[in-house]
């Protein structure tokens, strides 16, 4: 029966790598995703530069591909959780996952509406997402809201980084629609932090 770590200096140490190697594969994955430019048939109006539509759109298909891996692994956690507290924590998986999910079809859109493409299949999920997928046989509660909870907040600094983006090219828009997910995220990590205190995760 596989296990998560039990130690929390373990833990904290592969949450660290983790972070920097999803740091370090997603900007090779949103360079890379920069170089597939629409073909004639797929061009859309935009008033930004071809740079910017490049730089934005990659950004937000990387950001369309961690949602839908953080979807998968919510779900799963979902499907998955056993113990005293089933009902709590499969309740507010089922509703994490569902607020995850409405984020993919406006950052994939919003991706086609600057002028760019996004995802084409679970394997272009496969090579793009940052977040780790968990495939283990079985999972502690606490640690689930423990991964989950560090993924948000992953997540949401990924969000805050294509903002940045944004902001450089006046895309007001994107912006916008970024800020809510990023409340929307900030909200889910607040749950998973009130649902595991006592449990060993810090508030930072
Ligand atoms: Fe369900």
């Amino acid at each position: 029966m596989a296990k998560a770590p039990s130690s929390r200096k373990s833990t904290k140490a592969k949450s660290t790598r983790t972070k920097d190697a999803a740091r370090t594969k997603g900007a090779a994955n949103i360079v890379a995703e920069r170089k597939s430019r629409p073909l004639p048939q797929l061009e859309t109006p935009t008033f930004l530069s071809p740079q910017a539509t490049e730089e934005i759109a990659a950004a937000l298909t990387t950001l369309l591909a961690d949602s839908l891996a953080l979807y998968l692994k919510t779900k799963n956690f979902h499907w998955h959780v056993s113990g005293p507290h089933f009902r709590d924590y499969h309740r507010m998986f089922d509703e994490q996952a569902a607020e995850v999910f409405a984020m993919t079809d406006p950052l994939a859109e919003r991706a086609r509406k600057v002028g760019g493409t996004t995802l084409r299949s679970i394997g272009h999920i496969g090579r793009l997402q940052r977040l780790a997928d968990n495939d283990a046989s079985y999972v502690e509660p606490t640690d689930m809201l423990a991964e989950l909870l560090d993924d948000n907040r992953q997540l949401a600094a990924f969000m805050r980084q294509t903002h940045d983006l944004c902001d450089d090219h006046d895309d007001v828009a994107t912006e916008s629609l970024l800020e809510e997910f990023i409340d929307q995220a900030e909200e889910r990590i607040w749950f998973l932090f009130e649902a595991s205190r006592g449990a060993r995760i810090s508030g930072r």
